[in-house]
């Protein structure tokens, strides 16, 4: 835990905020973003569908990436309908990059929710939003409040970060007394009359002016009343209690090319963060192997190509591809659960983002990753 001590942030109470700073408070932070808050393709609507698609895929990628996912999915998917029925493979395919591939599964199976629990019409109560499979508290607030002007206040890494700066409190994000903490504080502050656009106001806010590092405090809002403005704390918060273990792996994948073709698996469907995607077949390791990997009967390794580590939340991959070919053998064994495709057709397929930037240059040629 980060040592505070030099100069330690008091916990404010609910009660020591008066009604003229809530008052200002709001007041400050929706003219600025009158002013300054982004144009963003979802902002126009208040489709909840389409609220809650943007949101699912704002929790994958920053804003700018998620804009051409957006308008690419509500343009193929327009509605809880098409959703629901949309095949795996095309949905995998609209979600490729994004990661955490359980999440457009879960998507899928709330739009199945929505079409037989309420009849394809995407529910308006707390409650029965709350219940979509996926949807936690931070999405059904944003549904909510941006679909409905329903009271209901986001708490998102941009909210814990401007209250907890504003407030000047050490209180860590990640315990669950702190988080209580922070979702009074932001019930608080909420302005209950524009709940939508206050929520998109702090999120702007977050991700404009009070950012991680080196926020732009003399153009904020809040600057006047704002705790610890000008102190060192600032960089300092929020403050987490643990920090996230990165655990490494080592992945050797296979390209066994036989004649323009290449074989492929299906990762298992119901574990790991690119289920339903694709992949070459591959032998993972816990440590970094000192050997070349054996590829099945029949193959031998041509060349070897390391790839770029890919970092995710919580793990850090080596990566290597091994491109084999037949060994003379007529009829080389494959590996169980592969299938063959051609090379060319690699991209109507969703891989993960190291695997498709790989095929990508491999087939148009260009060796250099
Ligand atoms: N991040 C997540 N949801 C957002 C929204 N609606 N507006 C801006 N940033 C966001």
């Amino acid at each position: 835990m980060t040592d505070l001590s030099i100069k330690k942030g008091t916990e404010l109470t609910t009660e020591s905020i008066t009604p003229a700073e809530l008052s200002a408070f709001r007041k400050g932070l929706l003219r600025w973003y009158d002013k300054h808050g982004r144009e963003l393709p979802w902002r126009g609507t208040r489709d909840p569908y389409r609220i809650w698609v943007s949101e699912i895929i704002l929790q994958q990628t920053q804003t700018v990436q998620g804009w051409d996912y957006y308008l690419r999915f509500v343009d193929r998917l327009p509605d809880v309908k098409s959703l629901a029925e949309v095949p795996e493979d095309e949905l995998m395919l609209l979600w490729q990059g994004l990661g955490y591939y359980s999440r457009a599964h879960n998507m899928q199976h709330a739009a199945r929710q929505i079409m037989e629990e309420h009849g394809g019409t995407f529910p308006r109560e707390e409650r029965e939003v709350a219940a979509l499979k996926g949807v936690g508290p931070y999405t059904t607030a944003a549904i909510m409040s941006i679909a409905y002007d329903y009271p209901l206040a986001v708490v998102d890494g941009n909210v814990y970060r401007v209250l907890s700066r504003y407030l000047a409190s050490d209180t860590p994000i990640d315990t669950t007394p702190g988080q209580r903490y922070y979702r009074t504080m932001a019930a608080l502050f909420l302005e209950e009359k524009q709940p939508g656009r206050y929520n998109q106001a702090m999120m702007d806010l977050g991700a404009m002016i009070c950012t991680p590092k080196s926020p732009l405090c003399d153009a904020c809002p809040l600057r006047d009343s704002c705790r610890s403005r000008g102190t060192e704390l600032i960089d300092l918060l929020p403050v987490k209690a643990h920090r996230t273990r990165v655990k490494e792996r080592w992945i050797d994948y296979f390209l066994l090319l036989h004649r323009g073709q290449i074989a492929i698996r299906r990762r298992d469907s119901r574990r790991g963060i690119w289920k339903g995607l694709y992949e070459l077949p591959n032998e993972i390791s816990d440590r970094e192997p000192t050997t070349l990997p054996t590829p099945t009967r029949g193959w031998e390794i041509r060349e070897t190509m390391p790839l770029p580590d890919h970092r995710l939340s919580h793990r850090l991959l080596h990566l290597r591809v091994h491109v084999c070919g037949t060994s003379g053998d007529a009829n080389p064994t494959y590996p169980d659960g592969t299938e063959q495709i051609p090379l060319s057709d690699h991209g109507t397929i969703a891989f993960p983002k190291p695997l498709r930037h790989f095929l990508d240059h491999y087939s148009a040629g260009n060796r250099l990753l």
